[in-house]
């Protein structure tokens, strides 16, 4: 897709002092985003859009939206709204991203951002060079957990950082046809789960110099678990996993050299962590959040937009390319390709 040169917005941006949001797609997640999204004093949802008229008309009254499209081109072109979230499978998210830069809106995505490193990279530049606000819906790096986590970390509390533990696990009932399993649609543990783990180990280490990993395919030719080893500069070492075939313990656990911290079950969207210190002293926080967790990350895109910041300095576009040159090397250890994209 070739895309037209840098548009200057011709919209009033942020009309009403708040910020304007559409969505793409009118699935699952996207009826998560909109409950979290009635809780912010910042934001309004002005427009969805679906591929179904109907579909949208149904999900615009439900959460009381006042305009609704039967196509993602026309939500795009929609001058009164400001942001859009893509809400549609991996494989749309590169289409749909570029098609909201090129009509001049902000961008937060699903994730993954894309299906490749080359992907993430074209919808990075495009928003550069677009002056655009683009981030990748990690909603995990803006829950108050991971804050604490951070701070936790920093404090040397756990000394020096030994290894992590990461699972990310669900039973599914495999359907062939279904965005989980089926290939066209980017199916697979690694991208839809096994992202999380290899989020957390990036944010506590950056990039592993060394990549192991071995996986199950399903007939469909995803894998249904996946299992990795991350070596970080012969320091820190990552043991993660993601899988659709077990209900796994769903929790991390950061090993270091004076005591261990743990992000309870689900850990991506923790409300409890534990410091467990070898000398005995242990400490258990909690950590409530609101709605379904996602008002954090819908929170920092409201900032940055208010404040003309086009890059979120929690979730860079840097992470976003670091997650998916990862994913692209687990891929090629486990010998999944997407056929259309790899
Ligand atoms: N952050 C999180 O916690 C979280 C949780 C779940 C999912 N996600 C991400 O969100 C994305 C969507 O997941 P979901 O569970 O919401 O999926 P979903 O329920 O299947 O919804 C996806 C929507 O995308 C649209 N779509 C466009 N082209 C499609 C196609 N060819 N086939 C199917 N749907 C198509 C459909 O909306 P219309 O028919 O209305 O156009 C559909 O309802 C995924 O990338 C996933 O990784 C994130």
């Amino acid at each position: 897709m070739t895309l037209k040169s840098p548009t200057i917005p011709t919209f009033d941006f942020m009309q009403n002092n708040k910020i304007n949001w559409g969505i793409i797609g009118a699935g699952r997640i996207a009826q998560t985003f909109a409950d979290d999204l009635k809780l912010s004093p910042n934001a309004v949802l002005r427009a969805i859009a679906s591929r179904n008229s109907e579909k949208a008309q149904s999900f615009a009254q439900k959460n009381d939206i006042a305009q609704f499209y039967d196509s993602y081109q026309a939500l795009a072109k929609d001058p009164d709204i400001d942001v859009i979230y893509i809400a549609t499978p991996h494989p749309l998210h590169y289409e749909n991203t570029l098609l909201c830069i090129e009509n001049g809106k902000h961008v937060l995505c699903e994730k993954p951002m894309g299906m490749n490193a080359s992907q993430v990279k074209r919808m990075t530049d495009e928003a550069k060079a677009h002056e655009l606000f683009l981030m990748e819906a990690m909603w995990t790096r803006f829950i108050p957990a991971t804050e604490k986590l951070i701070a936790v970390l920093d404090s040397g509390v756990i000394g020096n950082p030994l290894f992590l533990h990461a699972d990310f696990g669900f039973k599914s009932t495999p359907d062939p046809n279904g965005r989980l399993f089926n290939k066209k649609l980017g199916g697979g543990s690694l991208l839809d789960i096994g992202i999380y783990p290899i989020f957390l180990s990036l944010l506590l280490w950056g990039k592993p110099n060394t990549i192991r990993a071995l996986a199950r395919m399903t007939e469909t030719g995803v894998d249904s678990y996946c299992s990795m080893v991350f070596d970080h500069n012969n320091a820190a070492k990552s043991m993660l996993e993601s899988t659709f075939e077990a209900n796994t313990p769903v929790e991390a656990i950061i090993y270091g050299e004076k005591g261990t911290l743990k992000l309870h079950r689900r850990w991506h969207h923790a409300t409890m962590l534990s410091v467990l210190k070898t000398d005995g002293q242990n400490e258990e926080i909690h950590l409530p959040y609101k709605g379904s967790g996602y008002i954090f990350e819908i929170e920092e895109v409201n900032r940055c937009l208010q404040n003309g910041i086009k890059e979120s300095n929690k979730m860079p576009h840097r992470m976003s390319l670091d997650l998916i040159e990862t994913i692209d090397r687990v891929k090629a250890e486990i010998g999944l390709a997407y056929d259309e994209h790899d």
